[in-house]
Parts: C-alpha cells; sequence; structure tokens
C-alpha cells in the first residue's frame, strides 16, 4: 500500500509516450469498488482525532513499517493508519518517523510518490490486468505487502493507480489489526518505531 521502495519486481516501459495499446476490450470483472486511497500527513494523532473522534470512521489498523526509499538513498520508518469505510475499503495515512520526509513528500505536487489510488480486484483479475500491463510494455511494480498484494502502475500523468488483491486470510489480519490499532498508534508516535509487519516477505515475491 506504499509508495516506497519494498521487496518488489520492476519491468517495463519507461518513458513520456504511452506503448501501442494491443486492445484487448474491458474486463470481464471490474473492478469491485475502491481499495484505499493514501495520502500523507504530519501528525496521526490529529489525523485520528479529525477522522475518528470528530466525523466518527474508525481506526481500524495501525501498521508500523520499516523500507528503504530510493529517492532518499536511505531506510525510513513510517506509520500507515487506516479508517473503515463500510464496503471494507479504507483512507489511508502515512506519517514518517522523520519531518524531512514529509517536508520532501509536500515540496512540489508529486502524485506518483505517496498519495496514490487503489482498487480492488481478484487475484485473476489482477493477474489479467498485469499481463495487459506488460503486453502494453507499462512500467510496473509488484509487491508483496503480507496483508494485501499490489500491483502498481503509472497513468499517463504520473498518477500512480495500484490494483488490490487481499489474501485468503484478510478477515483474520483485519481482525487482529483491528484489535492494536490505536496501541500501535500510540506506540509508534511514543517513539517505538518497531516494525509489526511479519508478514512481509522479504524477498520479491
Ligand atoms: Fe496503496
Amino acid at each position: 500500500m506504499t509508495g516506497i521502495d519494498l521487496p518488489n519486481q520492476e519491468s517495463g516501459h519507461r518513458g513520456d509516450s504511452l506503448p501501442q495499446s494491443k486492445g484487448r476490450g474491458l474486463l470481464a470483472h471490474l473492478p469491485v469498488g475502491l481499495h484505499h486511497m493514501a495520502s500523507v500527513v504530519k501528525d496521526q494523532e490529529r489525523t485520528r482525532q479529525f477522522f475518528e473522534d470528530i466525523l466518527g470512521l474508525p481506526l481500524v489498523a495501525t501498521w508500523c513499517e520499516r523500507a528503504f526509499n530510493s529517492e532518499l538513498g536511505r531506510e525510513i520508518e513510517y506509520c500507515h493508519c487506516f479508517y473503515g469505510l463500510a464496503d471494507g475499503s479504507v483512507l489511508a495515512f502515512f506519517q514518517f518517523a522523520e519531518d524531512d520526509v514529509y517536508e520532501f513528500c509536500k515540496s512540489v505536487p508529486q502524485p506518483g510518490r505517496f498519495e496514490h489510488f487503489a482498487l480492488k480486484v481478484d487475484k485473476a483479475t489482477w493477474e489479467e490486468i498485469d499481463a495487459r500491463a506488460a503486453e502494453a510494455g507499462l512500467s510496473r511494480r509488484h509487491t508483496n505487502h503480507g496483508y494485501c498484494a499490489s500491483l502498481y502502475l503509472e497513468s499517463p500523468d504520473k498518477l500512480k493507480v495500484e490494483f488490490v488483491y487481499d489474501p485468503e486470510d484478510v478477515e483474520a489480519i483485519n481482525a487482529m489489526r483491528r484489535a492494536d490499532a490505536h496501541s500501535e498508534m500510540r506506540r509508534w508516535l511514543q517513539g517505538d518505531r518497531r516494525p509489526n509487519n511479519h508478514d512481509r516477505p522479504k524477498r520479491p515475491t
């Protein structure tokens, strides 16, 4: 769910012009909806007060992560909080341990960095979209986050478009994260930055 460089595979076309489409027609199974949208925030607790205390959207997960970022050339630590909507989709927010990462993200419009939206699909549709993108020569990035698997593409305007399918045990993962979402957020904000994502593969998948 991140714009961070994580174990992944990347391949395909890079450049300003779109390669020629082979014209496969429309998908048999359209994405079922928004899986998540993601944005960058300065302060997760302030964000929680806004979305949860004032607006009434529940904090349903806090993922504490550490990953290498190639643009910054170093490992960064971040807290990734999700607020649940009725259909299971979420609003997702990144807070970074170091303020300069936030400033870096906000310094100029960077739709392809951390800001992005993600569409929910089943695994077969995910594979079909991946094949279509490969056929068209588009640049693709695959990341297994442990709690979901992502395919990242880039629109002609550099907007990051993510397609996501959930693992079979997603409900168990969600229940685990829902139970400790607030305590994990407090822990991270108090300076204990140990990652809590133990399902993320260490190698490309
Ligand atoms: Fe994402």
